[in-house]
């Protein structure tokens, strides 16, 4: 389903629910990483883009203080009330509005009109396509449309990531975040997780394709297993004694190995080969070098399966697949990419083939382990944005990216 029918449905389903026109509709996008997994956390650097695939809002000022959220997820219409402190609550899925809305009040020092708004997406939930993000980031956005109070986009970002902190309760980096609020069309988002700065890297080659391919096994972050990666990485600086990972070498990794317990260890060899390969990615795309880049993307995955432990059976099988298929058919790359645990595999390949290998994994990953799969290719797409309705407010100087030259 492309944009314009998503969007259609949610300012439809918003008149049907609400009996009234929405006048604003806003939307974002979620994320596929391409390569430099779980290192957004270390300072490193990572290199997703925005999807094609959307959360899209429908929602107009109802004249009262009270904000109601209706969804194509189901259940019944949710009812928040903007007097006062905005707490965590049930359903779960709220809690990504109601944490944006409180810290949106707070930081822009500003009261918020009550709303209706209906939530449509075509990001996979639970697929590791970060629909959280995407979620958190088009409330923002209506949020802006809605008191005409413009953010800076990094501050945006940053807002969101504190709501998925504390009322998702998931530690997690800035990659999704950012991602889904600076992304562009035909452009990677490379982000130094240390500045805080990203700059769009062209990725315009047609005949270049990305396929998304969401085993359907579903994953769940806030149920340690990223916090306690988060731990380890966190342990391993510490006893490899520097500030940053990014001044951290393999040398100084095999020298504290004696003082590191093994898991300890292997999570530390991952991360300072994870910010190499990214660094050697983007050198890659640079010059056309696009083997070396699907090289790349092969050992990240070996890395994440066996030094990082986020991986799983169905996304292993996902990830043989595709590499079995090889250059000879097409493919460049493969790796499993986002949170893990399940979720998705990205795969870079050639444009020409990548019917013939969308139809090779769906059949193969059934057949191996009984899950229909589902498979998409997108392109790097717009960020967050208003579709409809205008914002008349004033204007804040915008973090913008940096741009590379365009390339291939
Ligand atoms: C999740 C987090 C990100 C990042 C990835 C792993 O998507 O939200 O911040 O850590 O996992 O690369």
């Amino acid at each position: 389903m492309d944009i314009n029918t998503l969007t259609h449905e949610a300012q439809s389903a918003f008149k049907a629910t609400f009996e009234n026109d929405a006048t604003i509709t806003a939307a974002a996008p979620g994320r596929v990483n391409l390569i430099g997994e779980h290192i957004d956390y270390c300072d490193g650097f990572v290199l997703p883009f925005a999807l094609e695939q959307n959360i899209v809002i429908a929602a107009a000022p109802n004249g009262t203080s009270t904000a109601r959220l209706a969804s194509s997820m189901g259940g019944d219409t949710v009812e928040i009330d903007l007097v006062g402190d905005i707490l965590e609550s049930t359903p779960k899925w709220a809690n990504y509005p109601r944490g944006v809305m409180q810290y949106f009040r707070e930081q822009n020092g500003c009261t918020l009109p009550g709303f209706d708004a209906y939530i449509t997406s075509n990001v996979p939930a639970g697929g590791g396509l970060s629909s959280s993000a995407a979620f958190e980031l088009a409330v923002a956005t209506l949020l802006e449309g809605l008191t005409a109070i413009t953010m800076d986009t990094r501050e945006k970002a940053l807002l969101a990531q504190k709501a998925e902190h504390n009322y998702a309760h998931v530690p997690c980096g800035i990659m999704d975040q950012f991602a889904s609020a600076f992304g562009e069309n035909n452009h990677l988002v490379l982000i130094d997780c240390q500045s805080g700065q990203p700059t769009l890297v062209p990725f315009e080659n047609p005949d270049l394709t990305v396929i998304v391919a969401n085993t359907c096994v579903a994953h769940e972050l806030s149920d340690g297993g990223y916090a306690a990666r988060r731990k380890n990485t966190e342990d391993g600086l510490a006893i490899i004694g520097k500030n940053s990972w990014r001044d951290v070498s393999q040398d100084d990794v095999e020298s504290a190995k004696d003082q590191m317990d093994d898991t300890t260890y292997r999570r530390s060899r991952h991360v300072v080969g994870e910010i190499q390969r990214v660094m050697d990615a983007v050198k890659a795309l640079e010059s056309n070098h696009f083997a070396a880049l699907g090289t790349l993307m092969d050992a990240s995955h070996t890395s994440l399966r066996d030094d990082f432990e986020v991986s799983c059976e169905e996304l292993d099988i996902m990830v043989e697949i595709a590499q079995s298929i090889g250059t000879d058919g097409g493919v460049i790359g493969s790796r499993r990419t986002g949170g893990g645990f399940g979720g998705s595999t990205v795969t870079l390949c050639e444009s020409s083939k990548a019917d013939a290998i969308i139809a090779a994994l769906h059949t193969q990953y059934e057949s191996r382990t009984g899950i229909t799969p589902e498979i998409f290719t997108s392109r790097p797409s717009q960020g967050a944005r208003i579709l409809e309705g205008t914002s008349h407010g004033k204007q804040v100087l915008q973090s913008s990216p940096e741009e590379l030259d365009p390339i291939g």
